[in-house]
């Protein structure tokens, strides 16, 4: 099972303890806030099922292969996404360093909604045992929590220590094992939200929003949406899915992985879905309310609902959960280059790297609702000249900018890097080498995996990325 035997330099990185945990912990890492918040306010604000059509297409010619890909050169590289893009070829070192970034920045926005998140368990914790739950006035409770500094700094606290203390644990005993037991729990709530949804009156309509495309409504910024959200819900294009690769052993599959966990993921977001749409409907709400749509507007759906508290305790559990298993991952990118690449014990690293990370996190909690750094933006700290009103992210606040910059543009391109490296680098010869065990294990679509991903998925995204960037 060690991968030291083999590659001796690299005895001091942990490894998983199962092939089970490594799936737990990939499926933990894609399944998220991306999957639960994300994805339904994507397709209430673009369009409804349009969105979720493309989503699948994308998710088959780009998702699928490029993550067989990411967890290929990791299990190639045996190191951190850096060390392995260097192993690959020492010019594209840099590969490496823009998902870290990219890692750095998604965190530090995601722990803000994580840490909302957090609140909303303890409100409908609270609300069981007699305190109030937030219908009637959700508006105005969520307002509250985003725009006092004092109650979003202190949630984004508490969920990022959460996942600082289990990425302390190690990765047997911390990462892996936090997944194993919050996977199956995840979809087994999920499950049960789902029946709840779908036996509500009026449900109907919700699943028409859902499942019955409106081709009118296809265009570039709802493609440009759909390619970054395929990347942001299989935690691709930023080295989570090479850090975990290279945790397995060049024995172990990722062949079968790559296709579980897309299908898993893809399945926790459209169960999410039809959680939402159907309850949204039949309860007489809107579903384009944006980022705000589980925090305001379900709050709503449960109180109809009976046992509205216990479904509003068991749906931000899981979505906690599902933002904790997503978090570490992306707190492992970092680690694991720390570790690699500059030696640094795996404990101090966790430490360090969580206490700057939850700190940049403090900005983006600041930026929402009517927070002090809401209006805040580079075009903004001009005083907004036209010229700069223009160009996209220098407008957005502190809190959509790393959102912005990391869907739109670094995971892109973060994509178009596994292609280049894996493709175009690596070559047919030495990627399909790994994958196969050097031609002991079968790939009968080997020749079409590496059509797609030396020209059709680097092409897709490239126009996709470029046309969304500017429309
Ligand atoms: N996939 C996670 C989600 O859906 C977010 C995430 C974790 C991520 N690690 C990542 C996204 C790495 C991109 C890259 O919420």
């Amino acid at each position: 099972m060690s991968n030291a035997s083999t590659t001796p330099p690299v005895s001091h990185r942990g490894h998983w303890k199962s092939q089970f945990g490594f799936l737990m912990a990939a499926i933990g890492s894609a399944i998220g806030l991306g999957n639960l918040w994300r994805f339904p306010y994507l397709v209430g604000t673009n369009g409804g099922a349009i969105f979720v059509l493309v989503y699948l297409v994308l998710l088959a010619i780009v998702g699928i292969p490029l993550m067989l890909t990411e967890i290929t050169i990791g299990q190639y590289g045996q190191s951190d996404a850096l060390g392995s893009y260097k192993k690959i070829h020492p010019k594209v070192s840099f590969f490496g360093a823009m998902g870290i970034l990219a890692a750095v920045l998604m965190l530090s926005f995601y722990g803000t909604i994580g840490g909302w998140v957090t609140y909303y368990v303890g409100v409908y914790f609270m609300a069981i045992f007699g305190g109030t739950n937030p219908a009637g006035k959700s508006m105005e409770v969520f307002s509250e929590l985003i725009s006092v500094p004092s109650l979003s700094i202190s949630w984004h606290l508490v969920f990022m220590l959460a996942c600082i203390v289990i990425v302390l644990g190690g990765l047997q005993k911390g990462t892996e094992r936090a997944n194993k037991i919050m996977i199956p729990l995840l979809f087994f709530s999920l499950l049960i939200l789902g029946f709840a949804a779908m036996t509500l009156p009026g449900s109907s309509e919700g699943l028409s929003f859902y499942l019955k495309p409106d081709f009118s409504k296809l265009s570039f910024s709802v493609l440009g949406s759909a390619l970054g959200q395929v990347f942001f819900s299989l935690s691709l294009g930023m080295g989570t899915m090479i850090t975990y690769g290279s945790y397995l052993s060049k024995k172990q599959s990722g062949k079968k992985n790559s296709v579980v966990i897309p299908i898993c993921d893809t399945l926790a977001a459209l169960l999410a879905g039809l959680v939402i749409f159907p309850a949204v409907f039949a309860t007489g709400m809107k579903p384009g309310s944006g980022p705000g749509l589980i925090f305001v507007t379900l709050p709503e759906v449960f109180n109809k609902l009976p046992g509205g508290n216990y479904i509003g305790l068991i749906f931000f559990v899981t979505v906690l959960f599902a933002a904790i298993s997503s978090a570490i991952s992306a707190l492992e990118i970092p680690v694991a280059y720390l570790v690699d690449q500059k030696k640094v014990k795996r404990q101090s690293a966790v430490l360090w790297l969580g206490l700057a990370i939850t700190l940049l996190g403090i900005l983006p909690s600041l930026s929402n609702g009517n927070g002090p750094l809401t209006q805040f933006s580079i075009s903004a700290l001009f005083g907004n000249p036209e010229w700069m009103k223009s160009i996209k992210f220098l407008t957005l606040n502190p809190f959509d900018l790393p959102d912005y910059i990391v869907s739109y543009i670094l995971l892109p391109l973060g994509g178009l890097a596994l292609c280049i490296g894996g493709a175009w680098i690596m070559g047919k010869e030495k990627l399909l080498g790994v994958i196969t065990h050097n031609g002991t294990k079968p790939f009968k679509l080997g020749n079409l995996y590496f059509t797609i991903i030396k020209y059709i998925a680097p092409i897709a995204i490239l126009i996709i990325f470029v046309q969304s960037l500017f429309s």
